[in-house]
């Protein structure tokens, strides 16, 4: 890990710097927030850097929960130029510390206090080997339903509490001519539907022994065979056009109107945001039915590559921007997450962020705010990626459930 001592105080000396030395600032940060909400909360934290003096080479690369982007990562750190910055998730910065080659932002957290603020949930990526190394900006949660408001006042206005309670309610938009569920098949997005239904099948009890601890019991037993059932028959509220289909065009199904229902993570509100839709007036967000209280989070950080000196003030400006109290709640209310920081007050969200907000902090304490599986911070990417394949071919019928059950506790042991 490079060591970036005293380059809090270069922040400070760059501050009092000619503005000259100010022009020539520049990050150059790889992402993949390049839909409609995203890339409105992207500009956030583009235009604060510019007011700092700091210009912004975009690196974006396409692709839900980051998948394409790690490979391009890959492709430039291996060729010996990484990018300055890049947005990552759980295991993957473990991986890319162990590696050596990102900065150290120890001196900067000091200074700001980020131990005091951020979630040890949080920590324990932001940090490797007992020294920070990436930046923080929010918490997302993927066990979250998104209902058309007008379609679900058409179909008696109940939450389901449970499963069986969201099956009558998908019934109730068949009924209405709708696509009862919309649902992108990438096999990310069929991780995060499956986590949502892991979770609300066997409770956090069975979500951490199936999916953090990995027991085989757990992988195969009855429990996961109701939970491959209900992905079945999730299947069948699925439109003809489902399968690929990037996850904020199946958001855009149910803001028009043509779809009931999406279960997404909640960055999927950005969309909803951006489209000009109110929560409680144009649309339900809700959890995940029968996962109240649990928390399956993912929070999307930026890690600094070692790029050499000349970029590290621009560095730190940008980890130090991303902190600021301010930017984590004009940043987040538009990207549909809760601040990274505990100590950031959330009456400006809206009623879908305050619950978030609280969510959140409820979880923690109660021990119930665990890792997303499908967002990287539940296991490595080697194991992330043997569950999703078997969980990609059981929902596209290429194998059955009592296959799933065989084939899950076995594709996790050869990936380990
Ligand atoms: C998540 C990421 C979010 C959002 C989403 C869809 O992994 O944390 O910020 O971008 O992917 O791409």
């Amino acid at each position: 890990m490079r060591n970036f001592a005293s380059l809090a105080a270069g922040v400070a000396l760059v501050a009092m710097a000619a503005g000259s030395a100010k022009a020539a600032e520049e990050v150059e940060v790889l992402h993949w927030w390049t839909a409609g909400g995203e890339a409105a909360a992207l500009n956030v934290l583009k235009e604060n850097l510019a007011k700092e003096g700091v210009s912004w080479k975009d690196m974006p690369v396409a692709g839900g929960s980051g998948v394409q982007a790690m490979t391009a990562l890959r492709a430039r750190v291996t060729s010996g130029d990484p990018p300055t910055a890049v947005q990552m998730l759980g295991f993957d910065i473990r991986d890319w510390a162990e590696q050596g080659v990102v900065g150290n932002l120890d001196d900067l957290a000091e200074k700001q206090g980020w131990g005091k603020v951020i979630p040890e949930a949080l920590q324990a990526f932001s940090k490797y080997d007992g020294h920070w190394i990436a930046a923080p900006v929010n918490v997302h949660s993927t066990n979250w339903l998104w209902l058309n408001k007008a379609a679900f006042d058409k179909a008696g206005g109940k939450e389901p509490a449970n499963i069986d309670e969201l099956i009558a309610l998908l019934d109730k938009f068949k009924e209405q001519g709708l696509t009862p569920l919309a649902h992108g098949g990438q096999p990310w997005q069929d991780g995060t539907l499956w986590e949502s239904v892991v979770l609300s099948t066997g409770g956090m009890d069975f979500y951490k022994k199936a999916v953090i601890d990995l027991d085989p019991a757990a992988l195969s037993g009855d429990q996961m065979k109701k939970v491959f059932d209900t992905m079945s028959k999730l299947r069948t509220y699925f439109d003809p056009n489902f399968s690929g289909r990037d996850w904020n065009l199946s958001t855009a199904l149910v803001i028009e109107g043509k779809a009931g229902a999406q279960q997404m993570g909640d960055w999927s509100k950005g969309e909803w945001l951006r489209a000009n839709k109110k929560p409680g007036t144009d649309f339900v967000c809700m959890r995940f039915p029968g996962t109240q209280g649990n928390v399956l989070f993912n929070a999307d950080q930026f890690v600094m590559f070692d790029v050499g000196d000349a970029k590290r003030d621009a560095q730190m400006k940008l980890a130090s921007a991303v902190e600021d109290p301010a930017f984590q709640i004009a940043f987040n209310t538009v990207k549909g997450s809760v601040p990274a920081r505990t100590d950031v007050p959330g009456d400006q969200f809206d009623d879908c962020g305050k619950k978030g907000i609280k969510d959140v902090a409820d979880a923690a304490k109660a021990g119930t705010l665990v890792g997303s599986l499908a967002h990287g911070y539940a296991q490595p990417g080697a194991i992330k990626e043997a569950v999703f394949d078997v969980i990609t071919q059981h929902l596209n019928g290429q194998i059955d459930t009592a296959t799933a059950l065989k084939r899950l506790p076995e594709a996790v042991a050869a990936a380990k």
